[in-house]
């Protein structure tokens, strides 16, 4: 599967599937990463003859880097998939993922920046922007070496914005796909980017034959942005395109009835109590996911509704993210604050009205899949949302499911869902309240039809799509 007439496939990310932990005696211990990316992309399945590129990012990959023979990663350690990392610069992988992609790129396509002072383009700034190019080109390099004659190259996210282009004008032979995990900003906003810099990433994109995306929305914007900041008409040589992933039904259910979710299950009933309903969120402690409002809409929920107290339980899992960015470790200490508040203010000796647990564990997070009766995914924005098409494929009775329509998702599960404007804490508190009262057999009938849109385009076909869709000139 991972060939296209019988041409080699390369994929490439900053992500990789798999991160190495160093302990004391210098042994590496491998871990499977997580996120809606790596989770897409583990579809390119073991056992075929694609590249996964990506970068080494921290000292444990660096070290197992310096190890690998021949460049590949033992298959033993990444699932059988041919995984190259690359030893790029520490600096210069922080100023370039610390610094761009995640302190402004990430900020701009979520519209996450919240004071008068932000975004500061200085000085500072161009020199970070100098690493994201050295960056760019490293993968650009790296790939045009990699690559057979005519190979494809899927290159991921708003990392390798200027990728495309670079391996273009290397590599003219190539078949390159770019795509876009995150959701795409409106020319309003993408242009608070300085003129240059938002034209280079636009043409940098517009290097790959087709640039495809989550959802319709996204695609149209990067079309607008395109208009307005480099003039009409997306050059000829790049087709748009647009691939809504989707749940992994099979192996969601498989691995969800396994022994160690079941154990998890009880202990996590145990922390919640007999009888009680289960509103579920899960996410990265990432400030686009608006864990926070998210809480104080719960608070509301219980201040307004007193009848829910003792009823309800609040399960937030939420896991660290980027915490080499203060911002990020700020928000992750407000989320903990808020839960602390509710539970000071509302718990009572038999009942903790919020459990928020902050250790990340898929074994757990599935547990609570399982035991959900509403699900709580209220991002500001987000490219997709995975979490918000998983927790109806694997809740034992189905769940009510209250969905942000600045979610990706909205866009297939809208109909279906308890739909909120993710900045409205009274409404998102009277959305809980609906999705807790829905009738059962509503519910589960909703349920039903949340879980068939959801698994609609597996990640093996989502994959496989974006492969047909480079060789077809019409697509
Ligand atoms: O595009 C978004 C994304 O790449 C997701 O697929 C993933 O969940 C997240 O960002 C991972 O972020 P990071 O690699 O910074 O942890």
């Amino acid at each position: 599967m991972a060939s296209t007439h019988g041409a080699q496939v390369l994929v490439a990310s900053n992500r990789g599937p798999v991160s190495y932990q160093q302990g004391e005696d210098g042994s590496l211990h491998a871990k499977r990463g997580g996120g809606g990316l790596v989770s897409g992309l583990s579809a390119i399945g073991p056992d075929t003859d694609a590249v996964w590129v990506c970068a080494a990012l921290g000292d444990g990959d660096r070290a197992a880097v310096r190890r690998a023979e021949g460049g590949l990663l033992p298959a033993g350690e990444t699932g059988g998939q041919r995984v190259r990392m690359l030893d790029i610069d520490a600096a210069v992988h922080a100023d370039a993922y610390n610094g761009i992609a995640n302190s402004v790129l990430w900020f701009v396509h979520h519209m996450l920046y919240q004071t008068p002072l932000e975004p500061v383009f200085d000085a500072e700034f161009r020199r970070q922007w100098a690493a994201y190019e050295a960056y760019n080109r490293a993968f650009a390099e790296a790939l045009a070496q990699e690559a057979a004659e005519g190979a494809a190259v899927l290159i991921q996210d708003y990392h390798l914005a200027l990728a495309p282009r670079m391996l273009r004008r290397l590599r003219p032979d190539l078949r390159i796909g770019h795509f876009s995990h995150t959701p795409w900003a409106p020319p309003e906003y993408f242009r608070l980017l300085p003129d240059d810099i938002a034209a280079e990433l636009l043409s940098g994109i517009l290097g790959a034959d087709r640039a495809a995306f989550l959802t319709q929305r996204w695609a149209d914007a990067f079309r607008d942005c395109c208009h307005a900041v480099l003039g009409p008409g997306i050059p000829a040589g790049t087709r748009l395109g647009v691939h809504g992933l989707g749940a992994d039904a099979d192996f969601l259910r498989e691995r969800s009835h396994r022994a160690d979710v079941a154990e998890r299950m009880a202990a996590l009933r145990e922390e919640i109590g007999e009888g009680r309903k289960v509103v579920v969120r899960v996410d990265r402690t990432e400030l686009s996911k608006n864990i926070v409002r998210g809480l104080l809409a719960y608070r509301q929920l219980l201040e307004d509704r007193p009848e829910w107290r003792e009823r309800v339980v609040h399960v937030a899992f939420a896991y660290p993210s980027r915490q080499d960015l203060a911002v990020y470790r700020k928000y992750t200490e407000e989320v903990q604050r808020v839960a602390e508040e509710i539970n000071a203010h509302y718990g009572t000796p038999g009942w903790t009205p919020v459990v928020l647990h902050v250790k990340d564990d898929f074994a757990r997070s599935l547990a609570a899949y399982r035991l959900a009766d509403v699900a709580l995914v209220n991002p500001i924005r987000d490219g997709m949302n995975l979490v918000a098409k998983e927790i109806p494929v694997v809740s034992d009775e189905g769940c009510a499911l209250v969905l942000s329509r600045e979610a990706g998702a909205y866009e297939e599960l809208g109909e279906d869902a308890i739909v909120v404007n993710p900045y409205d804490i009274t409404g998102t508190a009277d959305a809980l309240h609906t999705a807790l009262t829905l009738p059962p057999a509503e519910r589960a009938e909703r349920s039903k039809r949340l879980a068939s849109a959801a698994t609609a385009l597996p990640p093996a076909q989502w994959f496989l799509d974006q492969l047909h869709a480079l060789d077809d000139r019409t697509s």
